[in-house]
């Protein structure tokens, strides 16, 4: 059990339905630190090369589209196994397999309107940052009562 890195983005239907406070707060609740955040316009280009291993997919031009149309808030959250449990609590790709309790569980019916992505993998989750982040992250240590955790 490593502590990792992991790239979380609320899309922009997560941002226009004003979900961005509820799914820091799981994020901080499970434990989670943030090291990094921001809201940002990304360009095509920009979204072309985060999602560039789907584009041969059919649905690449709509999902290039969809993330285009408005501000994503883009994170990055450390702990341990950073990057299976944000997936975990993501919930699947289509919203209507994911279980309730997940964030796609609770907030969404539509795989092309699935409000938030998570790395699915350590390797992956280094890229995104880097694409993301290439001003570096912010190194602070939380304060904790060290008695207890
Ligand atoms: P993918 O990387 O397969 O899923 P995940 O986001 O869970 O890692 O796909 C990226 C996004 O592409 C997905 O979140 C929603 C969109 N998408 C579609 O619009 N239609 C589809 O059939 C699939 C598989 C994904």
């Amino acid at each position: 059990m490593a502590t990792e890195q992991t790239y979380i983005m609320i899309k922009p239907d997560g941002v226009q339905r004003g979900l961005v406070g509820e799914i820091i707060a799981r994020f901080e609740k499970r434990g989670y630190k943030l090291v990094a955040m921001k809201l940002m316009q990304a360009s095509k280009e920009h979204l072309e090369k985060h999602y560039e291993d789907l584009s041969s997919k059919g649905f690449f031009n709509g999902l290039i589209k969809y993330m285009a149309s408005g501000p994503v808030v883009a994170m990055v959250w450390e702990g341990k196994d950073a990057v299976k449990q944000g997936r975990a609590m993501l919930g699947a790709t289509n919203p209507l397999a994911s279980a309730p309790g997940t964030i796609r569980g609770d907030y969404c019916i539509d795989t092309g309107r699935n409000i938030i992505h998570g790395s699915d993998a350590v390797d992956s989750a280094k890229k995104e940052i880097a694409l993301w982040f290439p001003e570096g992250l912010c190194q602070y240590t939380a304060a904790t009562a060290s008695w207890i955790y």
